[in-house]
């Protein structure tokens, strides 16, 4: 019992500690990124300042009106003084609004700017994290980041903040013009905070509950979408629609139910306060009327009390209301700022000394690698191939092959070992100087917005038209680009223009010749090629990896004809290795395998 209660204990303590650093956190990140403006911040805040106690004046020159400015009138016939009243009261109003006008104009340009940075950093930092994250969060989640969590904060930032700055000052300014006029009205007033305090404290922890149901609820609704819409062949393909469809209409349910909810708390709330406010207000007027017939009352003084009393009550609800939004906002910073803390794994060493790839001459010295610390993928292992030398990385699926391939391009560091290129632990080259020495292609074959030509330049972004055609000629794209309805112009995202599977492999083999690196990994990369593609590609292959270093993962085993070495996989270790003639004549896995293929050939 005793030992359970203190890990609870720590574990609170733990708790509490996490949610300090947290807050911390955010802190830093929105300090940070509002400390460029901070002048302009600092003005904003005067100017709400001022506003706030302009708006506030009017029923005191109201009182002053009634209780000096209009018995000089009557009496003495003596307009001077009204007509000054009147002349404050207009200005006051004219500066408060002129004021309200400004700086409700300087917050929103504040908070543009504020967020316009922190989608920057967001997606700055997207780039910036390794394949391991990405592979590891989905990408619902970073576009949840980027558009409601953004919007929520800008909601706070844009009107919220200044909000809740000026309905504070109104309210504090309201009741100290309220006490100044009359003290004894103070009292009902102090008297109604009561049961005002009652319910705001209810409704605060409702909405609160309320209001983070309807984030997650509308968070989940984006990831839901996203990822529906992101496997969209696959959900087609397996007629997963009605499932999709239902599993958002659900998603739609939750989030529709959660904001009523909210909506509903405040359908309670308004009008409680505005009960208790004309309750206040009725107990004000009638204690004001028994003075002013005593005399211990001017009729100005009981009608600014009123006014006072009255306009007090208009704030309070704002005030709650915005104060969910600050909750809200809070916890949608706590998660961009927790985006933002996310370490890429892979990481460049600062300085590095550069580097350009002369031999190819790759080696992995006990080399481990586990995704995870619970399961190893690849236990210890050695492995040099020397440059120039074409192997053939062949294995199950789920042997292990691509996560080799990541490690030696350097997506993943391994856990343990060395991989070194030329001698130089890759750790120690720059990215740039790594990407032009290492390419890694794989099936996907992604193409961006743009033209043929652009996508294949993406391999070596100064290369001139000629360039461009010669790479395309050497991999074999030449005739099927020329053939599309544009050339080399052809837009690959224009309706119609949609390049096939096989040729988008092309185009991505056109890219890594054009590259030109030391180093070329192809995992599977010609998978998706017909057999006439494959022996269009094949001989092109010849022409992309002659004196390269080359790694070719395929499980067609007529790529493998071409590979001077052979390399099989098993659960993570390399059960053979041998020239590709040697372990052809043998009686090995890799003899087994490739005999089988023939015969299913014939
Ligand atoms: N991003 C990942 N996170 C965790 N485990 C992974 C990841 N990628 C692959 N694995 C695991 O590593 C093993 C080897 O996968 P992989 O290298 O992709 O095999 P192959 O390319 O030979 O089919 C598999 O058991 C797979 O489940
Ligand atoms: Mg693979």
């Amino acid at each position: 019992m005793s030992t359970f209660g203190v890990v609870g204990e720590d574990r609170q303590d733990l708790n509490r500690k996490e949610n300090r650093r947290i807050r911390q956190r955010s802190v830093t990140l929105l300090w940070d990124v509002v400390r460029p403006y901070r002048t302009r911040f600092l003005a904003t805040v005067v100017l709400v300042v001022v506003s706030t106690a302009l708006q506030v004046v009017g029923p005191t020159l109201i009182a002053r009106g009634f209780d000096t400015g209009l018995p000089a009138a009557v009496e003495d016939n003596n307009f001077l003084p009204i007509l000054l009243i009147v002349a404050g009261f207009v200005l006051s109003g004219l500066g408060a609004a002129a004021f309200l006008a400004l700086y409700t104009r300087w917050s929103i340009t504040i908070s543009q700017d504020v967020l316009g940075e922190l989608r920057r950093r967001i997606f700055a930092h997207t780039q910036r994290l390794s394949l391991e994250f990405h592979e590891r969060y989905t990408s619902g989640r970073i576009i949840a980041r980027q558009t409601s969590d953004i919007d929520t904060l800008g909601e706070l930032l844009s009107g919220g903040l200044s909000s809740l700055v000026s309905g504070v000052l109104y309210l504090l300014f309201t009741a100290i013009a309220l006490v100044a006029i009359d003290p004894v009205s103070g009292i009902p007033l102090a008297l109604a905070m009561i049961p005002v305090a009652g319910v705001t404290w209810w409704f605060s922890s409702a909405s609160r509950r309320e209001f983070r149901a309807s984030r997650l609820y509308s968070t989940r609704l984006i990831i839901q979408f996203v990822e529906s819409m992101t496997g969209i062949r696959a959900v087609k393909s397996f007629r997963r629609e009605p499932v999709d469809r239902d599993a958002y209409a659900d998603k739609v349910e939750d989030y529709r139910y959660a904001t009523k909810r909210t909506i509903e708390v405040y359908g309670i709330y308004d009008p409680a306060l505005k009960v208790i406010g004309s309750l206040t207000v009725a107990t004000v007027l009638l204690l004001g009327a028994f003075r002013v017939v005593d005399g211990g009352m001017a009729v100005g003084a009981l009608l600014a009390a009123v006014l006072y009393t009255r306009r007090f009550f208009g704030p309070i609800e704002n005030l709650a209301m915005f104060y969910n939004s600050f909750q809200s906002a809070s916890a949608a910073l706590e998660k961009i700022s927790g985006f933002l803390e996310e370490q890429p794994s892979v990481v460049e060493q600062r300085d590095p000394e550069p580097f350009v790839s002369t031999r190819g001459d790759l080696s992995l010295d006990s080399v481990a690698f586990a995704y995870n610390p619970e399961s190893l993928v690849l236990p210890t292992f050695s492995l040099a191939i020397p440059g120039g030398e074409t192997v053939a990385l062949v294995g199950a699926t789920g042997a292990g092959k691509s996560t080799l391939a990541k490690i030696i391009a350097r997506f993943y560091d391994p856990t343990d070992g060395v991989v070194t290129l030329d001698g130089r632990d890759l750790r120690t080259i720059s990215d740039i100087d790594l990407r032009n020495a290492i390419t890694l292609v794989t099936q996907e074959a992604y193409l961006f917005s743009g033209s043929v030509a652009d996508n294949i330049r993406m391999g070596k972004p100064d290369a001139t038209d000629d360039d461009v055609i010669a790479a395309a000629r050497a991999v074999g794209a030449h005739e099927f680009i020329t053939a599309l309805p544009d050339g080399y112009d052809t837009d690959v995202n224009k309706r119609g223009n949609r390049l096939s599977a096989g040729q988008r492999q092309l185009v991505s083999f056109c890219r890594a010749f054009i590259a030109n690196p030391r180093v070329l990994i192809l995992d599977e990369a010609t998978a998706s090629l017909d057999i006439p593609s494959e022996r269009l590609i094949q001989r092109g292959l010849n022409t992309l990896l002659a004196g390269r270093t080359a790694i070719i993962i395929a499980h067609r085993l007529s790529t493998v004809a071409i590979a001077d070495r052979v390399l099989v996989m098993d659960g993570g270790r390399i059960i053979e290795d041998g020239p590709t003639a040697e372990l052809l004549k043998g009686t090995g896995r890799f003899a087994t395998l490739h005999r089988a293929w023939r015969d299913s050939l014939a």
